[in-house]
């Protein structure tokens, strides 16, 4: 059915899929952890390319030596925020005395970074590879082959981005921004591997499914999408609480949040009626071991898991290992249901229980 450089495509892809899950979940647990600055300079962690351990290993100075560079790099984003005319935000920049107090050197905190940026460095290899083995599409499908070169262009995008985060103490807004990129990228890749996948069932003929039913799958998607930018406000306040309130212990930081919080809990009981409203209108179309409906069960599993943890995180005081959990299941549920919605855009609509 797949050539072997076919075959040899969709399996890479299929990894790097995987890859940039684990990927998603490293930072999570950077994030819960709070060692986004456990390495202070960017791509290297303290000049080395295999971290110090202790504290006796770090080079003289060098606290002065990566605020300066901090500085310096802080100085040159804020000057292309003034030219594109965020000029507020730029002023914000500069004059943050924050991102001038040097981080106190915590080895698990640095190696907690760098194993972070070691499967970052493993899944950019992946994306590179994937697009290297797209090339024997470029004649056939050539979308998948441009579709790949332009997730590299997204990786430099983010991995600059990340540098910024690092530079500027992780500013919000720019850890919003790095999290829609993920997706983006994470998006790109499900549709290179599903446009290889089934290119040879394309002229399979199937029931056509209502327009609507398609339309629901895309407004669900969509509204998951909101979801997730609300669930980075959510988290960026409680940020803005820890940095701004250090004396409230972590059980008072939730009661801190407001109405942030109750928009998003209510939010993900309208995810849940839509995929559930999705499922029984697809029910009525497809066979019941199709793909289609593995992949709506598999949305309605993470809702629901997500749910839970999100009941964790708001009940018991935010605990750590939720919080990394929480943003890895974000990403699953976004996958589940980008695939789900190309599924459904198929046309003509194939039997899936071949697929
Ligand atoms: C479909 C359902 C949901 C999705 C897709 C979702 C997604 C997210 C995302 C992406 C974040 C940001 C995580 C980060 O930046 O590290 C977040 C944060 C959060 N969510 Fe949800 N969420 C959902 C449901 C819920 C529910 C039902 C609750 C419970 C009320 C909840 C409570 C929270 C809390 C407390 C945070 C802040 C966590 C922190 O500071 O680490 N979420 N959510």
């Amino acid at each position: 059915m797949y050539s072997k450089a076919e075959t040899r495509f969709i399996t890479t892809n299929l990894i790097t899929i995987i890859a940039l899950f684990i990927l998603i979940l490293a930072g999570g647990v950077v994030r819960s952890s709070g060692s986004g600055m456990g390495c202070p300079d960017w791509p290297k962690c303290f000049d080395q390319y295999i971290p110090p351990t202790d504290v006796s290993q770090l080079p003289i100075g060098y606290q002065t030596k990566y605020v300066a560079q901090r500085v310096k790099k802080n100085e040159k984003f804020a000057s292309l925020l003034s030219k594109i005319g965020y000029t507020d935000l730029a002023t914000k920049i500069r004059n943050d005395e924050s991102i001038k107090i040097p981080e106190e050197f915590n080895a698990t905190k640095t190696y907690t970074e760098y194993i972070n940026r070691l499967i970052g460095a493993i899944t950019g290899i992946f994306l590179l590879l994937t697009c290297y083995l797209s090339k024997t599409y470029i004649k056939k499908q050539p979308k998948i082959f441009w579709y790949s070169l332009f997730n590299l262009v997204l990786v430099v995008f983010q991995a600059w981005l990340g540098s910024i985060v690092v530079s500027t103490n992780l500013l919000a807004w720019v850890i919003t921004l790095h999290i829609l990129v993920a997706l983006l990228i994470l998006a790109v890749s499900i549709y290179t591997y599903y446009s290889a996948k089934f290119k040879s069932l394309d002229n399979v003929a199937g029931i056509p499914l209502k327009m609507g039913v398609k339309l629901l799958a895309v407004f669900s998607l969509l509204i998951t999408i909101f979801q997730i930018t609300l669930g980075t406000h959510v988290r960026e306040t409680v940020d803005y609480v820890v940095t701004t309130f250090p004396a409230l212990t972590r059980n008072h930081w939730v009661a801190q949040i407001g109405e942030s919080l109750n928009y998003h809990r209510d939010l993900a009981v309208l995810i849940l009626i839509l995929n559930a409203g999705l499922y029984l209108l697809v029910l009525q179309n497809v066979k019941r071991n199709s793909k289609i409906i593995k992949y709506l069960n598999i949305t309605l599993i993470l809702i629901v898991l997500q749910m839970l943890v999100g009941g964790v995180l708001s009940y018991l005081s935010l605990p750590p290992m939720a919080q990394a959990l929480h943003i890895l299941l974000a990403s699953l549920l976004f996958g589940a249901q980008f695939y789900l919605v190309l599924l459904l855009m198929q046309k003509p609509f194939i039997n899936y229980t071949l697929a």
